[in-house]
């Protein structure tokens, strides 16, 4: 496969939470266009590949990406206009060298990942394939990913007490994703009766989930096990099973962790999560302990990674030589994977086989701040890794991915759907 580009646009954009970011667009020689949306995240991984920001306080009060689009159009653009490519990995290759950092500092990981998303994409259409099954495999067949619904926000996405951020349902027992969409829907409709039932404010946080004033972890996995039984569902991996994300490196500070108003070492954490997955169906837990935090991480999958999933996403920040020091050392047994996290959506590709090859599962990853781009759906769909986590069956840039999913589905009902 040999290919030309002939445009590499890129555009200031809004988010989900009215901050910045880029749209790009990717032309070849063929007359073949398509255009991403680039993500954001809000509680991010240090090690995470860098989001260019302009820094200019009149401007979103330093947030803008105008420089990132200067690189796109300029840069980018001039180095990958006029010459015949062999693969996306060659493109990709040249941006993380042109670059020259090891994080994308310079151009910026924006800048590169939303031109990598646009130029798969238009790979895709000019060889008449849909993205996900033009995308390039490593060993697992694809299938219809398991969704992941965030129906309950604390932390960085909610203006509440809550420390831990994200409540998610997984409807495991679905027989395929539109059952499983349906019942997210609905089980997210039972939430909010019962939330307001109880008095509670029934806004929205980031990513969709309801954000009420609840504090303590345990009164949330009560009220979520309530709503899941009202809606008609069986509490569990049958029926739907819960996943966390407390994304504790947020709440870790001085070597404490601070939950509630309580301080907790990490050994108190692995011990809380161990009492939580008993007394509730808890199938996977991601950033239980925070990112600086390795030998906690070890504890904490030594002591439950034969239980239950124990996901990465701040301290593995979808790099692949970080996975796989992570998996040396023993840590976790399953990685969160985001395209903005590393910056292409080869290295993105490569993160995911060092899992496959290692026996960790992988849950594809939304951001916090998205657009209405469902990019991700092809991709966890393609890498048939079996999970995508995109946020509350609500709000239109959170749907948009459950919406492709169910689109796929009707075209492919031959897929099989779920972890296997
Ligand atoms: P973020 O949160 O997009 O704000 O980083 C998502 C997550 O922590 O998984
Ligand atoms: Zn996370």
């Amino acid at each position: 496969m040999s290919f030309e580009i002939t445009g590499v646009a890129a555009l200031e954009i809004l988010d989900s939470r009215g901050r910045p970011t880029l749209q790009t667009t990717v032309t070849l020689s063929d007359g073949t266009t398509a255009v991403a949306g680039v993500p954001s995240g809000a509680s991010t991984g240090t090690r995470e590949a860098v989001e260019l920001r302009d820094g200019d306080t009149a401007r979103f009060g330093g947030g803008g990406v105008l420089t990132a689009v200067g690189n796109v159009n300029g840069e980018l653009a001039d180095l990958l206009r006029g010459q015949k490519w062999e693969s996306l990995s060659a493109v990709d290759e040249a941006m993380v060298a042109a670059d020259g950092t090891p994080n994308k500092a310079r151009l910026g990981a924006n800048a590169t990942v939303g031109v990598s998303m646009a130029l798969a994409r238009a790979l895709a259409a000019s060889s008449g394939q849909s993205l996900h099954a033009w995308l390039p495999g490593f060993g697992q067949p694809p299938r219809m990913p398991v969704p992941c619904f965030n129906v309950l926000n604390g932390g960085a996405h909610a203006p509440n007490a809550l420390d831990f951020q994200e409540f998610m349902i997984s409807p495991l027992g679905a027989p395929n994703v539109t059952e499983a969409v349906r019942a997210g829907a609905e089980v997210y409709a039972a939430l909010r009766k019962r939330l307001s039932a109880a008095g509670h404010a029934t806004g929205l946080g980031d990513e969709g989930g309801f954000a009420p004033e609840l504090a303590e972890p345990e009164e949330v996995l009560e009220v979520i096990v309530a709503a899941i039984t009202d809606a008609g569902y069986t509490p569990g991996r049958t029926g739907i099973a819960i996943a966390l994300d407390p994304a504790a490196s947020e709440f870790h500070k001085a070597g404490r962790y601070h939950v509630n108003g309580k301080q907790l070492s990490s050994h108190d954490m692995v011990e809380r999560y161990a009492a939580m997955i008993e007394r509730y169906p808890i199938g996977s837990i991601e950033d239980g302990l925070g990112e600086s935090d390795h030998d906690g991480w070890q504890e904490l999958t030594t002591r439950l990674g034969g239980q239950i999933q124990l996901v990465g996403d701040d301290n593995f920040c979808t790099n692949p030589a970080i996975i796989t020091a992570a998996i040396a050392d023993g840590i976790a047994n399953s990685a969160l994977i985001k395209l903005n996290q590393i910056g292409t959506v080869s290295e993105t590709l490569e993160a995911m086989a060092i899992c496959h090859r290692a026996g960790y599962t992988q849950m594809i990853s939304h951001r916090s701040g998205e657009t209405p781009d469902s990019f991700i759906a092809d991709l966890a769909v393609g890498t048939g890794c079996g999970q995508l986590k995109t946020g509350a069956p609500a709000r239109g840039e959170r749907v948009a991915k459950y919406n492709r999913l169910m689109e796929i589905s009707a075209h492919h009902p031959d897929l099989p759907c779920g972890l296997g």
